[in-house]
């Protein structure tokens, strides 16, 4: 970690009021300047997850029954197929029919969205979603 820089912030009162209560509802260990860190981070991973370009990891959670069509050689075709991305893999047999798979991605944001674009919106993937945040580089 670098250095800790203190600087003043200009703030209404009223505000100030609401943040501390804020600050209050997170646990005792918070306090005014780790509550401001925390939401800077939250700012910043933010802005990199929205940016195209910028490195990014994120995982995809999804389900689907493996006996539906094709569906399971489809999945299995688009993971080789980004396999430079797509850095490891969970899968759990939930009962006989449906299974769960947890991957992880990391590459651009952009690359992330389209890989989790082309495994959520393949027919018969019954639930899904992707949880994109960052590499933890310059945090
Ligand atoms: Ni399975």
């Amino acid at each position: 970690m670098s250095e800790l820089v203190r600087f003043s912030v200009a703030m209404d009162s009223e505000l100030l009021g609401e943040f501390d209560k804020f600050v209050a509802t997170r646990g005792t260990a918070q306090n005014r300047s780790e509550a401001v860190r925390d939401l800077v981070r939250e700012a910043l991973v933010e802005s990199t997850v929205e940016s195209p370009d910028s490195e990014i990891v994120g995982t995809v959670t999804m389900v689907f029954d493996h006996h539906a069509s094709d569906l399971s050689e489809k999945l299995d075709h688009l993971q080789h197929h980004y396999f430079q991305q797509i850095v490891s893999t969970l899968h759990v047999h939930l009962d006989a029919h449906n299974c769960l798979e947890v991957l992880v991605l990391r590459g651009k944001s952009a690359e992330v969205r389209t890989i989790s674009d082309a495994l959520l919106g393949t027919k018969g993937v019954k639930h899904g979603q992707l949880v994109v945040t960052t590499t933890g580089k310059h945090l």
